[in-house]
């Protein structure tokens, strides 16, 4: 007999009678999820062939420019999970303000973060993109959620998540139980178990991935270990491949698989970093965890960060456990020699 195929459906069924008390609101959030995750991909797969390319007259808060896939991406994952009655409230990326759940639908016990579309400056150059998300339990007594609902440090997610719109589409979450990735069969619209119980190589292979363009408005903790990597300290004479596609859900995923460092750190113009802590590091960290990995600001745990802001930064250090306790190493040792960071 050959093995049985698991969608998505049954592994999250699956996952849920683990947890006696479950009410199966949880594991519906996972499926609408999934469910926008087709829309967009399939949205993505044509986008070279119907007039959805180039970028708005907006631009989002952060003051970069919102391609019309990204503001779509937003409100296709809006919609399909706004009705479902298990949500508090939302956060996305390309909002300012935390999104309530409309008056007219009933409200849930979960909170939803999502960066809509990642890596959207690639989008008409074919570059793989993405979709990220974050869960948490509401934490407000109020019927509907508050803002205090989206603050919460990583370490309380429940879950968290990503799309790879790459040479296949793939689905990877974890609810704190490992790692488990799906690549889609767009042939019957499913999402299928291919990756079990996903681990992350330590050492593993020796890649980073960083924009490498910023080097001179980095601290010397961080141009000290980029010359690490690129074999230009005596400790380490062997040079890393550098491998960054300026797409963060695909340069992680990448990492996650073989090994590696993803980095995105804190320079003279972005002094806390570029990328977002709840949309984007902090579930990628609780990704990497699960996997055997770590997810670091540089000094402390990603996921013990406490977020003040919706739209806050980070510095961004993640993948193979090795590399990225080397890294802190090479920026605790070199502290008190920044400049300007
Ligand atoms: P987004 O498209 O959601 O705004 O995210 C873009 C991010 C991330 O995907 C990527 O790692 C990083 O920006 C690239 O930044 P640089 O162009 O500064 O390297
Ligand atoms: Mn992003
Ligand atoms: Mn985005």
């Amino acid at each position: 007999m050959s093995q049985p195929v698991i969608t998505i459906d049954r592994h999250i069924i699956e996952q849920e009678r683990r947890n006696p008390g479950a009410t199966g609101a949880f594991s519906n959030i996972l499926y609408d999820l999934a469910f926008a995750a087709k829309m967009i991909s399939r949205e993505v797969n044509m986008a070279g062939l119907v007039d959805i390319l180039g970028g708005t007259d907006e631009r989002n808060i952060h003051g970069e420019e919102v391609q019309k896939l990204d503001a779509w991406a937003n409100e296709v994952i809006f919609k399909a999970l706004d009705h479902g009655g298990h949500l508090a409230c939302m956060a996305s990326e390309e909002a300012e303000d935390f999104i309530p759940i409309p008056d007219r639908f009933p409200t849930g016990k979960y909170v939803l973060l999502y960066d809509p579309l990642d890596g959207s400056s690639n989008i008409e150059a074919n570059v793989s993109i993405g979709t990220i998300f974050s869960i948490h339990r509401k934490i407000t007594s109020g019927e509907r959620g508050q803002l205090q609902d989206c603050l919460q440090p990583g370490h309380s997610q429940v879950a968290a998540g990503y799309v790879v719109y790459g040479s296949s589409t793939m689905l990877v979450y974890t609810t704190g139980h490992g790692v488990f990735g799906f690549t889609l069969d767009p042939s019957i619209g499913e999402f299928l178990l291919s990756h079990s119980s996903v681990r992350t190589p330590s050492p593993g292979r020796r890649i980073y991935s960083v924009n490498d363009g910023n080097y001179t408005n980095w601290s010397a903790g961080q141009r000290a270990f980029s010359d690490y990597l690129r074999g230009l300290d005596p400790a380490n004479p062997k040079p890393f491949a550098s491998r960054y596609t300026g797409s963060l859900v695909a340069d992680f995923h990448r990492n996650l698989l073989y090994g590696g460092i993803f980095m995105y750190p804190a320079d003279t113009t972005n002094p806390r970093g570029k990328l977002r802590l709840l949309y984007e590091a902090a579930p990628l960290a609780f990704i990497a965890e699960q996997a055997g990995g770590r997810g670091s600001d540089g000094y402390r745990r990603i996921l013990d960060i406490e977020p003040q802001q919706l739209h806050e930064r980070t510095p961004v250090y993640l993948g193979s456990s090795e590399w990225v306790e080397l890294a802190e190493r090479y920026l605790v040792g070199n502290r008190g020699q920044s400049e300007g960071v």
